[in-house]
Parts: structure tokens; C-alpha cells; sequence
């Protein structure tokens, strides 16, 4: 093993995405005909791990794969991506991701509840740097009903009271709502986003939390409202292409302004 240094260190699920496109969906024991089919690098984990590599955070991903095809195959798509394999480990049993938890090396750590329970061991909130989550995943922890941005509000700051430094709870088109422990007198802030043609929102978290991440790394005095408005752009440009890793841009694709 040799001893390196990461900006971004992901510890989560690892899938390959098998889509199929049809008509409808077949019913029960019912066999159609689809009229396009790919295979794609799927998995929360990796996802996130892929956008900041592709922002320019020296990553690795912490993950066990199958000895099979697919896990050679995305072995391959990790390195394609300069994504470090070091931790990525291969078993005869299949993976599975339940939350995902993202290390960089100034120890702050962003947790996204994803598949939520609602249950969850409340030492990850107090774990937690960064607790990042969508609407429903809020909704669940919390038991806030979040429709509004002012719900929203509310939800992240019971997730403060449990013991987050800081939570974004992600709202889709409508961007995300930021609250920190630093400024408790001061409400959430709600980062809006820019209206975009959106395609496939698939993969849409993914990318705001990598993208976050590489913020997190690279820009570290930078204040988290700013990434969380940084992030709403990168996530923003997942959004209009088809695909969930396919739609992530690279450095190149945005706006240097990003950087
Ligand atoms: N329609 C949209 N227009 C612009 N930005 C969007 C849109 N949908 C999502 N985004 C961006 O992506 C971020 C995450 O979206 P969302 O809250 O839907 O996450 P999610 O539910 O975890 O996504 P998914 O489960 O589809 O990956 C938003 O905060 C926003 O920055
Ligand atoms: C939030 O993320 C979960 C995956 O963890 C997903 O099932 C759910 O549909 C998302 N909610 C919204 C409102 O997008």
C-alpha cells in the first residue's frame, strides 16, 4: 500500500446500471420488446466520486465489486477516471450501498442519508460535517413534512439539533436550503438555482454532493453557501443530458468561473 494523500475519499456503493427502454413495462412473466438497452456506471457512491474526480479532486473510492465482468469493467471505469482503486476490493458476494459517507483529508466528513431510515444511529449526525440530503430523505429523518422552502428550513434545523455541523437539504429545480451550526442565530439560507431545460434529472444528488466535495477539498475557507451555489451549477448541467454518470461534466464543460 503506499502512503498518499486524497482530496476526496468516497465510501459507498458501486453498481452497474443494466437499462433497458420499452414501450411500457412488462407485466409479471410477460416478456416485450425493448428498443434500447446500455450499460451504465451506476451506485451513490461512486457517482459522487466521479463528479469530483471529473472537477479535479485527487479521489479514491473506498468499495467492494464482484469478481466478475462487471466489477473488472468498473475497476476499469474508475481508473479511466483517474479514481485511485487502491480501496476498491472484489468479492464472490454482491455489493450493496446503504449510506454513503465522503472523507477528504482535512477530516470533514459529508453524510448523505441515502436510502434513508428513519431509525438512524444519531452518532452520524454528530459525525456529521456536512449533512447533505434531498427532500424525502429529510422528510423521513425528521418527520417534517417538506413541500416549501420554509419547510425545508425548519427540517435542517432539527437535523442541527441532532448534532450536524451543517445541513443542505437538496430541492430539486429549486436549488437547496444551507444552515450552519457556526451561525445558529442566523436562519437557513435558501441557495436558489438557475432555471435550466432539464432532460434527466437522474444522478442529480450525486453530482451536488461530488461536486461538493471537490469545493470542500479544493476551496476549503470558502463559505458553504457559496459551494452549495457552485454545486446547484454543476448539478444543474447533469440535469440537461440524458444518463446519470454519462450527464457529469468535466473541469473542461463549466464555467471557469466555477473553479
Ligand atoms: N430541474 C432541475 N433544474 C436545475 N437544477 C436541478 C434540477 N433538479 C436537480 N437540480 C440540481 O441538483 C441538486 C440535487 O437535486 P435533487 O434535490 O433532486 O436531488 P435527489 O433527489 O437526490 O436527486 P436524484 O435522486 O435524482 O439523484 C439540486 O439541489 C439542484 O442543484
Ligand atoms: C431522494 O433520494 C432518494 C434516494 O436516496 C430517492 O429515492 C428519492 O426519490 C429522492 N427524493 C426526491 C424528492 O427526489
Amino acid at each position: 500500500m503506499t502512503e498518499e494523500a486524497f482530496d476526496v475519499v468516497v465510501v459507498g456503493s458501486c453498481m452497474t446500471d443494466l437499462v433497458s427502454q420499452a414501450p411500457r413495462l412488462p407485466k409479471a412473466g410477460e416478456t416485450i420488446h425493448g428498443h434500447k438497452f446500455f450499460i451504465g456506471f451506476g451506485g451513490k457512491g461512486a457517482n459522487q466520486c466521479i463528479q469530483a474526480a471529473r472537477m479535479g479532486a485527487k479521489t479514491a473510492m473506498v468499495c467492494k465489486v464482484g469478481k466478475d465482468f462487471f466489477g473488472e469493467n468498473y475497476i476499469q471505469n474508475f481508473k479511466d477516471n483517474g479514481v485511485s482503486t487502491e480501496f476498491v476490493g472484489q468479492t464472490v458476494d454482491s455489493a450493496t450501498g446503504a449510506a454513503s459517507i465522503i472523507v477528504n483529508d482535512a477530516v470533514k466528513t459529508i453524510f448523505n442519508p441515502a436510502p434513508a431510515i428513519p431509525d438512524l444511529d444519531p452518532e452520524f449526525y454528530r459525525a456529521s460535517d456536512v449533512f447533505c440530503c434531498n427532500e424525502s430523505e429529510a422528510e423521513l429523518l425528521t418527520g417534517v413534512a417538506v413541500a416549501s422552502i420554509e419547510d425545508a428550513g425548519r427540517a435542517s434545523e432539527e437535523l442541527l439539533r441532532r448534532g450536524c455541523s451543517s445541513v443542505i437539504i437538496t430541492l430539486g429545480s429549486r436549488g437547496c436550503v444551507v444552515l450552519s451550526a457556526q451561525e445558529p442565530s442566523s436562519p437557513s439560507h435558501h441557495v436558489p438555482t438557475k432555471p435550466v431545460t432539464t432532460v434527466d434529472t437522474t444522478g442529480a444528488g450525486d453530482s451536488f454532493i461530488g461536486a461538493l466535495a471537490f469545493y470542500m477539498a479544493h476551496f476549503p475557507t470558502m463559505s458553504l453557501e457559496e459551494m452549495a451555489r457552485r454545486a446547484n451549477q454543476v448539478a444543474g448541467v447533469s440535469v440537461q443530458t440524458i444518463g446519470t454518470q454519462a450527464s457529469y461534466p468535466s473541469k473542461k464543460d463549466l464555467p471557469t468561473d466555477l473553479f
